[in-house]
């Protein structure tokens, strides 16, 4: 049983992970849920983590995380996400309690308390991050992985270069990346591969209560999809939550990532060494393939505990 945290600004892929995280209770133990402002505003997407967790009669503490990068402007993603950040289902009325600690203070609190070491799984810019860790250095002895979805070794998403976590925060990402700690880097080397097919995300159509918002969820995420030239959706952040449940469906190289955070047309490429001398400091997995088929049906088994529950 793993103890995870998870950082996200939902987000339709964020959304697919948490459910994921939350149908795996005998393997993850969720100790909390932060957000940051990324896909939409902090405001929106800490709404939309209300509606979901409530949508899913979840009982995980939540806690709202930084409205802005460290040193930049907020970028946002309407154009993948919609207005809403989540746009796609109606959700009803439901509420769900929002923790009073700021999301970095929540994260150094609940990694303090728990026993052993906890695994944080990042799937927005970086920023609750890597001020967790320049505040709270302490907290490191009791990180035991980053597993994040961020970046690409070789080509971008929001730029040609860069992908959209990374480049919003780019300052953040060095950080996380240098910090010593052991990460599992689920870059667009990897996502763009984990992918669902249109008759894949039909067939969710009507099938149960949490088959059908993923269904809403995904309808709309693959529309807006097309505009970047994807028939089917790569689902990025569920990889990060994936690799936790199934490490072997993915295969992957050790190297020592950098980040770009020059305000250049480079700004939030990541780059890494990949040499082989054994001396050489590579902390992070860059996974680089996945079994598309096995990643799917992880998902399909999770709506299937879900829409039983
Ligand atoms: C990443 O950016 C966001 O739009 C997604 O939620 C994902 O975390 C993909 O580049
Ligand atoms: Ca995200």
């Amino acid at each position: 049983m793993k103890n995870i945290l998870i950082d996200c600004d939902p987000g339709h892929d964020d959304a697919l992970a948490i459910i994921v995280a939350l149908a795996n209770p005998q393997k993850l133990n969720l100790l909390g849920i932060t957000t940051i402002g990324g896909n939409q505003t902090i405001t929106k997407v800490t709404e939309n983590a209300k509606k979901l967790l409530g949508f899913l009669k979840a009982k995980v503490p939540l806690a709202a995380g930084q409205s802005n990068p460290l040193k930049r402007s907020l970028k946002t993603a309407p154009e993948a996400h919609g207005d809403t950040g989540m746009d796609g289902p109606f959700f009803d009325g439901t509420t769900y309690p929002l923790s009073d600690l700021s999301g970095v203070d929540f994260l150094y609190e609940k990694i303090m308390a728990s026993e052993g070491t906890v695994t944080i799984v990042a799937l927005g810019p970086l920023t609750n991050i890597a001020l967790l860790l320049t505040n709270h250095p302490e907290v490191k002895g009791k990180i035991g992985t980053i597993s994040l979805m961020g970046g690409g070794i070789d080509h971008g998403n929001y730029t040609e270069l860069a992908e959209f976590n990374i480049y919003v925060d780019p300052e953040a990402a060095e950080i996380v990346f240098q910090s010593g700690l052991p990460i599992v880097m689920a870059g667009l080397d990897v996502t763009e591969k984990a992918e669902i097919t249109v008759a894949e995300i039909k067939a969710l159509q009507g099938k149960g209560r949490v088959s059908q918002l993923v269904y809403e969820l995904l309808s709309f995420y693959n529309e807006s999809g097309r505009q970047f030239g994807f028939i089917d959706s790569p689902i990025h952040d569920l990889c990060a939550v994936a690799y936790l449940l199934a490490p072997e469906i993915f295969k992957g190289t050790y190297a020592n990532i950098h980040v770009i955070t020059d305000e250049s047309l480079a700004r939030g490429l990541t780059y890494g060494d990949f040499r082989k001398s054994a001396s050489k400091f590579k902390p992070t997995l860059v996974l680089q393939e996945v079994d598309r088929q096995k990643f799917v049906e992880l998902l399909l088994e999770a709506l299937r505990y879900l829409d039983a529950v």
